[in-house]
């Protein structure tokens, strides 16, 4: 199948890629000169693990394209999929001009039938806004070429979107006419595996459907980070606890891990953004969904807030070892990153940080320019060079066991404050060293 992806970011990236990887003849589009640039040049603008080498291999097949021609971009694809960002605006609810203007280009150029799949995460009534765009383009043009619009959100990982797009658990799609039901059951007969993952419905129901899946799991860690505080206070183990409660198969172990809050491109805004869309397309505050953004906001702050309980508020002259700026491991996406904040408070305060991550350091960059208390360190042994104690925010794998003797030579004090629960809290209590972690 002949497949335009408009949007090169990583869903649009892994995606177009998948499926050039299952033999489709893929377009990717993007506006960024830039972005596109480095993919002509055999490269790939974001960290993904194993997504280079899956580039490289479906260009050489001669599978996979790159262009920042729109025009070239609307006439390839029989299926059109719309992977563009969705950012919050000013008042939290999400932004649609880059939706929109991928759909209006489609109506611009198209001169076939086109399937128009909304893979972008989409408030409620966005199909109907990206038909009304294609459809006022086409009417300037006066033709009434065919279209359909599909609603199919993405449900991968950032660190995992390859098995996840690969291997989906379920693949949503809302549609309301036949012939592009059709194109998407074929599109994605080579995801299905053993058994049928395609869950068929409405629209509007599947636009929701992305939201509420971010909604839930952003309600279960900022339940579990609240637990967790309630846990630290009455002298319980969060860990523990998760244990007790995960094995309950109505609850499951997945997504229970307490922590120094949730970031990343998705669950703060879509969030947001879901609270918006009640308030104002449907006037019904969602007071759940509230407390979790005001939990994961606070929760965000629990780290330097026990740095300063530990050292005083004023950190004048304290220096910090800063293990990990991602959002999580294996990407090195900052945007809301946890990290921001810690670092944030830690130099309002007085300190100064040096920081370590594999991938992440010039992303965070980006977020710090000019910030000449924050430095950046080329190993995680470096950045403890001079450190009053060691803050790990990212559960980056070479974190997880660190040399402890040499941890607690190079510390000025062997403090661990530790925002992913990485160890056992009695083995490194008994190794000497003071250990401040979330809910234990
Ligand atoms: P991104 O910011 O990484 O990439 C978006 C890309 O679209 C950018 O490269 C941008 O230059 C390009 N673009 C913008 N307007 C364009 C246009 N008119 N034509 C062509 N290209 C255009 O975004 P992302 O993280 O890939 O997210 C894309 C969407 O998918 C968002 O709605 C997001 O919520 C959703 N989503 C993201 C993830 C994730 O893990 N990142 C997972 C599931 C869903
Ligand atoms: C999320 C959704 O999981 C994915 O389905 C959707 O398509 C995009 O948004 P992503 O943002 O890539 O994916 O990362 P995810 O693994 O969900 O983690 C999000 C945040 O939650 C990270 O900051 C992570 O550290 C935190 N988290 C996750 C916890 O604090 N505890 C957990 O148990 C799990």
């Amino acid at each position: 199948m002949k497949i335009t992806v408009i949007g090169t970011g990583y869903v649009g990236l892994v995606s177009g890629t998948c499926l050039a990887d299952v033999g489709n003849d893929v377009l990717c589009l993007d506006v960024d000169p830039a972005k596109i640039k480095i993919l002509e040049e055999g490269g790939i603008p974001i960290f993904e693990p194993g997504l280079q080498d899956m580039v490289r291999r479906n260009v050489a097949a001669g599978r996979l394209h790159f262009t920042t021609d729109i025009e070239r971009a609307a006439h390839f694809g029989t299926v059109q999929f719309i992977a563009v960002g969705t950012p919050p605006g000013e008042d939290g609810s999400a932004d649609m001009k880059y939706v929109t203007a991928a759909a209006r280009n489609i109506g611009k150029y198209m001169t076939d039938y086109k399937v128009v799949v909304d893979k972008s995460t989409v408030p409620v009534g966005t199909a109907d806004a990206v038909r009304a765009a294609i459809t006022e383009e086409l009417q300037k043009r006066g033709v009434s070429t065919p279209f359909s619009v599909v609603s199919n959100p993405e449900f991968l990982k950032e660190g995992a979107a390859i098995d996840d797009f690969m291997k989906p658990d379920r693949i949503v799609v809302g549609c309301d006419d036949e012939q592009a039901a059709h194109n998407m059951r074929a599109l994605y007969a080579p995801f299905q595996r053993n058994h049928d993952r395609m869950i068929l419905m409405d629209i509007r129901s599947a636009e929701l459907t992305k939201y509420a899946a971010n909604a839930m799991l952003a309600t279960r860690i900022s339940f579990m980070n609240e637990l967790a505080n309630l846990a630290e206070k009455l002298g319980a183990d969060i860990e523990h606890v998760r244990r007790g409660i995960g094995s309950d198969p109505r609850i499951g172990y997945d997504f229970l891990y307490a922590g120094a809050g949730y970031g990343g491109s998705c669950f703060p805004k879509d969030v947001k953004a879901l609270i918006k869309t009640a308030a104002v397309d449907a006037g019904i505050h969602l007071k759940v969904l509230n407390a979790v953004e005001e939990a994961n906001d606070l929760q965000k702050h629990v780290l330097a807030n026990k740095i300063k309980a530990r050292f005083g508020a004023d950190l004048t002259g304290k220096h910090f070892a800063l293990w990990g700026l991602a959002f999580k491991a294996n990407t090195d996406d900052m945007r809301e990153a946890t990290s921001r904040e810690v670092i944030k408070d830690l130099i309002a305060a007085g300190a100064t940080v040096t920081a370590y991550d594999p991938v992440a350091s010039a992303e965070a960059k980006h977020c710090f320019p000019n910030e000449l208390r924050l430095s950046y360190a080329d190993n995680q042994n470096a950045a403890l060079d001079n450190a009053d104690a060691l803050v790990i925010v990212t559960e980056w794998k070479e974190f997880r066991s660190p040399d402890f003797d040499n941890l607690k030579a190079k510390l000025r004090n062997p403090i661990i404050f530790d925002g992913r629960n990485l160890y056992d809290p009695k083995t490194v209590r008994g190794l000497g060293f003071e250990y401040l972690a979330i809910g234990r």
